[in-house]
């Protein structure tokens, strides 16, 4: 089904509740629907934004160009070999709808990604990441519309150019395809990854079971970030810089404490983000409605009535305290429209 909608507002449409207008929004449930859309009204998506949850944007003002919003999201098996699977996920699929399935099923893979906000759309686009793991460790294709020519595609994971939390669809790609649908490399076999941090002990004490890691990751994410339904935001709102060994060394120089981990294999750092702007004595900080939050630094919360401006103005404070202590920039991660 397709919908049309005209002049409502967003408010329950994005994950920091900022109320702002859209023009046009576009609803379409389907895989068939939203390339009937493409194909017969070319005009209606021009310039168009396609949002899945909006748990990683933040709109700053009203939207003058179309918002589809596309809410396809089956789940079936799409090839199993052996222990090897491969699922096919509708991208409109809410991604931890997904992974509750596949432990559920016995599915090993996305466990450690549990209780991301958001869609299986903007895993691909955003290669969220959470404990040791990304989203594009498992991608092996996307099935995509081109909209210029209303072309059905699929693009494979040597294709789309994933790095930490980005992939080609924030570059190259941006606004040329619509993402249609995912699919996911699992394994029927139980496989963990639990390198990170001290994930292992934490799963150990309860018992090492699928269902067990997911639970814990809960727990975790649940002990320091704010539940979008609650609070209004959007995750970490800004990257973890990574940066090389001699500017490590500045920054060490500064405070000896820094956390920092290896990032590749090149001889870089990742620095993480949450410190700086914590140690930047900004943890807990509130403007009006707009504040960074009171367990994790690293993400900005709305209080209640916020607007996007007021959560903007506030990132660019945090980015000039941390830049004026550490001269360092730290960017956001959340898209800003
Ligand atoms: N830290 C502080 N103060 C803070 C926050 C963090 O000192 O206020 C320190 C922590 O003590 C820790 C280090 O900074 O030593 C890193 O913190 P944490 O383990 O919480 O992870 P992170 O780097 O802040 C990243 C991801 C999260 C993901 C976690 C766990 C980014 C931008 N964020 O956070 O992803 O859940 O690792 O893997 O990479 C998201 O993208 O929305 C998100 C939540």
């Amino acid at each position: 089904m397709i919908e049309f909608f005209k002049n409502i507002s967003l408010k329950d449409y994005n994950t920091f509740g900022v109320d702002v207008k859209a023009k046009q929004f576009i609803s379409v449930d389907s895989y068939e629907d939203i390339v009937i859309l493409v194909n017969d009204s070319p005009k209606k998506i021009k310039d168009a934004l396609i949002i899945g949850e909006c748990s990683n944007m933040l709109f700053t003002k009203n939207m003058n160009s179309p918002i589809i919003k596309y809410t396809y999201d089956e789940i079936h098996i799409f090839e199993k070999i052996r222990s090897k699977l491969i699922l096919r996920v509708g991208a409109g699929c809410i991604w931890d709808d997904l992974v509750e399935y596949c432990v559920s099923k016995s599915f090993y893979g996305l466990e450690n990604l549990s209780g991301i906000p958001g869609t299986v759309g903007a895993s691909a686009v955003q290669n969220i990441g959470a404990y040791g793991d990304e989203a594009g460790n498992h991608i092996s294709a996307v099935e995509v519309l081109n909209i210029e020519t209303g072309d059905e595609e699929t693009l494979f994971n040597e294709d789309l150019a994933f790095g930490y939390r980005d992939s080609i669809f924030k570059h190259e790609y941006k606004d040329k395809y619509i993402i249609l649908a995912v699919h996911f490399n699992l394994s029927a076999r139980a496989k963990y990854n639990l390198d990170y941090g001290n994930l292992k002990e934490e799963v150990e004490k309860v018992g090492l079971s699928l269902k067990n890691v997911r639970q814990t990751i809960l727990n975790i994410r649940n002990s320091k970030l704010p539940d979008p339904k609650e609070l209004g935001s959007a995750g970490s709102f800004f990257k973890n810089p990574i940066v090389s060994e001699d500017e490590l060394k500045r920054l060490l120089a500064i405070d000896s404490n820094i956390v920092h981990f290896s990032h590749g294999d090149k001889g870089m750092y990742k620095i993480a983000s949450g410190y700086l702007i914590d140690k930047a004595g900004l943890k807990g900080y509130r403007k009006g409605d707009a504040g960074v939050h009171e367990k994790q630094a690293l993400v900005i919360v709305n209080y209640g009535k916020a607007s996007g401006k007021e959560l903007f103005e506030l990132s660019k404070y945090v980015q000039k305290v941390v830049f004026d202590k550490y001269q360092i920039n730290i960017e956001p991660e959340v898209l800003i429209y």
